[in-house]
């Protein structure tokens, strides 16, 4: 592979791109953390230096989303994954109460999954896949259950790029979000969710640490019976440091929300950026004269994730093959359903977004 040295933008979709001076931050804090005499690598987890690590990191996220002040939150291990299996665990208290799940693509199906794992009474409100999670739903084509112990939500479908504009409305019945994809990427009201779960490792840092943001009322009434590592309670108690916290992932978040405050200068930045990277290539498609075929329906577009196929596999291979050689990668569609995906979390700048939309350009007039 021939790259252009010049630029290197990675749009993957899995593990996000992280800012250049994060990543240079983060390796200097291999060596030392600035103020201290200790690498970050080898914090113990019992030391003032971890306290002041996890109450900086969670001070910012409280900041950049003015989290309210009955809301705890948490810095866990198992990725998002393992909080498809806690929330049913922690949350579903009366199994004779609903459980409402939304479908609507691949992560909110694999979320309802480990529902059926605790109980059989859970209700899917609306599911995309007969039209092969294409759209998703409006307001009036789903009914939540008034008795539903909670209700659980996808707000951006990772795999298809479909993004929820706002909150679902579910009245007084707790909502649950996995907000993996697009956590920070806009302000969102905390007040209307009873949880939203997220892993660091597209728009706040690297892989190996899951943030928890909780309601407090919400803890009240967990059963006994859950393990205590699933069990939110403990780990609250112990402020994330119940066990071993994965402190280098979370010093990475640090830094990430050092960045979005500081340099990015808030979310309604980072939201406004995001519009701008999406609609550039969004742009592109509805300009192509069906050459690209954007897979979620306009309504629904995700501002993070943009997948989309060419006429065959072969033209989506040599696409995917030609932008590697002018330093564009991690275009590869999800294996679960192929095509092309262009992600732009927080740390993709809008030249990139602009330097893909010129490939783009270039490559529909070569073929
Ligand atoms: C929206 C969403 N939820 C959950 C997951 C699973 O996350 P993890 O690998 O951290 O368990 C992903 C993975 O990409 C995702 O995009």
């Amino acid at each position: 592979m021939t790259t252009d040295k010049k630029h290197l933008y990675n749009f993957s979709g899995g593990v996000g791109a992280l800012p250049e001076k994060v990543i240079f931050d983060a390796q200097q804090a291999i060596k030392k953390i600035p103020g201290s005499n200790i690498s970050a690598l080898v914090v113990n987890h019992r030391s003032q230096l971890c306290r002041d690590i996890l109450d900086e990191t969670e001070q910012n996220i409280r900041t950049l989303l003015d989290v309210p002040n009955n809301y705890s939150i948490l810095f866990l291990q198992g990725g998002a994954s393992l909080q498809f299996t806690m929330i049913p665990m922690n949350l579903w208290i009366d199994k004779k109460c609903p459980v409402n799940y939304m479908v609507s693509g691949y992560w909110s199906t694999k979320a309802i999954k480990e529902a059926f794992k605790e109980g059989s009474n859970v209700k899917t409100i609306w599911n995309g896949e007969a039209q092969n999670f294409t759209k998703l739903p409006t307001p009036d084509e789903y009914n939540i259950d008034k008795n539903a112990a909670y209700v659980h939500y996808c707000s951006n479908e990772t795999v298809e790029g479909l993004q929820f504009a706002t909150p679902l409305e579910t009245g007084d019945v707790t909502l649950v979000c996995d907000m993996s994809s697009d956590f920070l990427t806009r302000p969102v009201d905390v007040s209307k969710f009873g949880v939203i779960y997220v892993h660091a490792q597209k728009n706040i840092g690297a892989a190996g640490v899951t943030v928890v943001i909780i309601r407090n009322d919400l803890l009240d009434n967990i059963p006994d019976n859950v393990p205590t590592i699933l069990d939110y309670r403990p780990h609250i108690k112990m402020q994330s440091i119940y066990n071993t916290p994965p402190i280098f992932a979370i010093y990475v978040v640090l830094l990430m929300t050092r960045w979005l405050l500081n340099d990015v200068n808030g979310l309604l930045n980072v939201a406004d950026l995001s519009k701008r990277k999406a609609e550039a290539i969004y742009d592109v498609i509805d300009n192509s004269n069906n050459f690209y075929r954007g897979h979620a329906q306009k309504e629904n577009r995700s501002l993070i994730n943009v997948a989309f196929n060419l006429s065959s596999s072969e033209l989506e291979n040599k696409f995917i093959e030609d932008a590697k050689n002018v330093g564009i990668i991690g275009l590869e569609g999800h294996r679960s359903l192929g095509g092309i995906r262009a992600s732009f979390y927080t740390s993709m700048p809008l030249e990139g977004a602009l330097y893909l939309k010129n490939f783009m350009l270039n490559f529909q007039k070569n073929y």
